[in-house]
């Protein structure tokens, strides 16, 4: 992502919000895939499909609904990753994208009620100032060192950046409050999308006989099973990321596309400046996506912070090879906290 909008003049680069509803698209196709595909949902019946989708996504309006909150905060916190990614090197926004974790622990306890141990706060605690040793500034000898780095252009080089600052433009400030606006939205959104997947869903009240009300020779109120109990069940998570996917497209071609990138789509069009790396760069944020799906599905988000702390050391390598990012004494330390942090909040 960063070598994508780094490598390329301002006014080359690929709209943010139209790659950001590409993904949606994308995931959107790949759950559809999926309900088709894996039995014994729809017995590879397309009719038998769209019955159990309009029942899901109509019928269950309600149900419906409630994926329009996560939706939205998806949907700023992947605007916003484009926004860290032109603004900071590789590694530093990986780095403290990690953030999220505490965030994620944050709302875990709040939301879904999850106690957290001392040494799961003493680990979230090195993870913290592991990411701040990985971020701090090669020469932040004074508060105006530090004061300087965060508010300027790149005038003064942070522990992890070398020649991969002079691929574009940087507001280190800018980048700064994305990633971390980015981490309060991915913690609230996951624990939040956690809560929905793993509530029971309720029987939908049905009228057995297609008229007049639901009730029995008694005169009492009866709920019928929800004729797709068995194959809800299966299908949960992928009806799921449809109806969120839904949303974030709807409200991001509204506010984010039309609005924000309106003109210049009117004038060049919606895919302008789309390559072979954008698509990359929009099929590995599809599929990333629905490996979050699924890992909050079978573990949680606070498991799920664990793994991507590897993702910085291969972000790390990476960043070695494509920009010829140096790694400096500091980072290794705070690399080494961060995941050390991850190996002890797992005990
Ligand atoms: O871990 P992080 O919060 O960064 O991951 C969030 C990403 O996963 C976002 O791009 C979001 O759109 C995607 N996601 C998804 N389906 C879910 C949950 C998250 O596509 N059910």
């Amino acid at each position: 992502m960063r070598y994508t909008r780094a490598s390329v003049p301002e006014d080359q680069r690929y709209l943010a919000s139209t790659a950001v509803i590409m993904s949606e698209v994308i995931k959107t196709l790949v759950c559809l895939g999926v309900l088709y595909s894996v039995p014994p949902l729809h017995r590879r019946s397309v009719s038998r499909l769209s019955t159990f989708l309009h029942h899901e996504l109509v019928v269950k309006w309600r149900e419906s609904s409630k994926l329009a909150f996560p939706a939205v905060l998806y949907l700023i916190q992947n605007n916003l990753q484009y926004v860290a990614a032109t603004n900071l090197d590789a590694a530093t926004f990986q780095v403290t994208y990690q953030l999220k974790i505490l965030t994620t622990a944050f709302f875990s306890v709040v939301i879904l009620h999850k106690p957290l141990s001392r040494l799961k706060w003493a680990a979230l605690g090195l993870l913290t100032i592991g990411i701040a040793l990985v971020v701090m500034p090669k020469d932040a000898v004074s508060w105006t060192g530090i004061f300087s780095y965060f508010t300027s252009s790149s005038q003064v080089v942070p522990s992890s950046v070398t020649t991969d600052d002079t691929l574009g433009n940087q507001s280190n400030a800018q980048g700064f409050f994305a990633v971390l606006m980015a981490c309060v939205l991915s913690g609230l959104a996951g624990v939040y999308f956690e809560k929905i997947l793993k509530s029971p869903s309720k029987p939908t009240p049905t009228n057995v006989e297609g008229s007049g009300s639901n009730t029995d020779i008694e005169g009492k109120m009866m709920v019928v099973e929800d004729p797709f109990q068995d194959d809800y069940s299966q299908a949960q998570l992928w009806v799921r990321n449809i109806q969120m996917s839904f949303f974030s497209v709807l409200l991001g071609m509204i506010f984010v596309v039309l609005l924000q990138d309106g003109a210049t789509i009117a004038e060049r069009g919606f895919f302008v400046n789309y390559n072979v790396l954008t698509w990359c760069v929009i099929g590995i944020q599809a599929f990333g996506g629905l490996i979050v799906a699924l890992v909050v599905k079978y573990a949680d988000n606070i498991l799920k912070g664990f793994a991507t702390s590897i993702s910085i050391i291969l972000s790390s390598l990476l960043s070695v090879f494509l920009f010829g990012f140096s790694i400096t004494g500091t980072f290794v330390l705070g690399a080494a906290f961060v995941i050390y942090a991850t190996y002890l909040y797992g005990l």
